[in-house]
């Protein structure tokens, strides 16, 4: 079995080809090095496969690269690969999230509509649901994003499906939680959060801090992504979420208790393009993925700090 992972070099890519390596399949992973955060940062999360004679990389941007070469051997197809961030996705921006979002993806589905895969797990969002109504929310929830970012997940969970119904691909959209842990991302809350309990700089907390999040330790997103890979996965699209929904204030009380220190909480006004709650109806992904999230919040941050700590 070999499996291609896009992002690879990514939060998430770079955690989920690890894991791949560690349930026996070889992994190509590919990565543009886009310049949401910092490329050296991208690259400390590839070291450990490099390593890996298992493994290997390529360096292409998926909006352009020939992807036949890629795609020969491969069984597997794990898309991750996008322009994150939900409050960044308003004004000129949107090109880029439309080009690496959607375009990005419309090529991959492309180049694998006439192989026999054995199935392509493609990265969605939570942001689809925008502010859902049902708490916890199920999958058939209606999709009315309120971020740009969120149009362009549902544009490629609308892609998944055509390519399912007219060529048959054996395609699943998984719309993740607010992941965190050990390589989140430098622009996401709680790596920020910590960076200011390290420093001792202020943090921004957007509106009044009553917001929840189902948040969701990356473990156990890889878990999920890998079943979505290995196991029959019928649905269209499942959600990956971590199981407890948590408030805002709540969490930085949690971070204050671990880095020892208060933190000052700076309050300006709810961003517009975040739902004000989030909360993942896991009934799908129990009954089909096997799936149960495993991490509390507790163990999930702690195991965070103790690598940003380091890092
Ligand atoms: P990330 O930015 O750490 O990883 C994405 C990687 O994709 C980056 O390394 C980037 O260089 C690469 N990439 C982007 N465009 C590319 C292109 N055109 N060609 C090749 N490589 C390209 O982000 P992440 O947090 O690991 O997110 C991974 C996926 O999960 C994304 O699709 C994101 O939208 C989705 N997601 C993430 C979260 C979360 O909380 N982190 C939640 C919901 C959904
Ligand atoms: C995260 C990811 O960044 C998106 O890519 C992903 O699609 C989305 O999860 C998802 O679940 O689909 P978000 O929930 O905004 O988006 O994650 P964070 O950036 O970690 O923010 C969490 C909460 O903290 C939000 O309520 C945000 O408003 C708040 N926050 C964040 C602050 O108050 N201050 C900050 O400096 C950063």
């Amino acid at each position: 079995m070999r499996a291609l992972v896009t992002g690879v070099a990514g939060f998430l890519g770079s955690t989920l080809a690890e894991a791949l390596r560690g349930t026996g399949f070889d992994v190509l992973g590919v990565d543009a090095f886009t310049p949401n955060y910092d490329a050296s940062v991208k690259r400390a999360n590839l070291e450990r496969l490099l390593r890996d004679p298992g493994f290997r990389f390529v360096e292409a941007d998926l909006r352009r690269a020939d992807l036949n070469p890629l795609l020969e051997g491969v069984t597997h197809v794990a898309h991750l690969a996008a322009l994150p961030g939900v409050r960044s996705s308003w004004g000129n921006s949107f090109r880029e999230y439309a080009e690496h979002n959607v375009l990005a993806t419309q090529r991959v589905l492309e180049a694998c509509r006439d192989r026999n895969l054995a199935r392509v797990s493609v990265a969605s969002s939570s942001s689809v649901y925008g502010s859902a109504e049902r708490a916890p929310t199920p999958e058939d929830e209606p999709r009315r994003p309120i971020s740009p970012y969120g149009v362009t997940k549902l544009a490629t969970e609308a892609l998944v499906h055509a390519y399912r119904k007219e060529y048959g691909l054996p395609a699943v959209a998984l719309r993740y939680f607010t992941v965190y842990g050990p390589r989140q991302r430098p622009d996401m809350g709680i790596h920020r959060f910590f960076e200011a309990g390290r420093h001792g700089t202020p943090v921004t907390v957007y509106g009044d801090g009553g917001q929840t999040r189902d948040f969701t330790y990356v473990e156990d997103a890889v878990r999920a992504t890998v079943a979505s890979l290995t196991l029959p996965a019928p649905e269209f699209a499942y959600n990956v979420g971590g199981g407890h929904r948590v408030a805002l204030r709540e969490l930085l009380d949690r971070i204050e208790r671990l880095v020892g220190r208060k933190l000052e909480r700076r309050h300006v006004e709810p961003q517009r393009g975040d739902p004000r709650d989030t909360s993942a109806d896991m009934k799908l992904a129990r009954r089909d993925l096997e799936f149960l999230p495993r991490t509390s919040i507790e163990r999930g941050l702690f195991q965070q700090w103790e690598w940003q700590r380091k890092t």
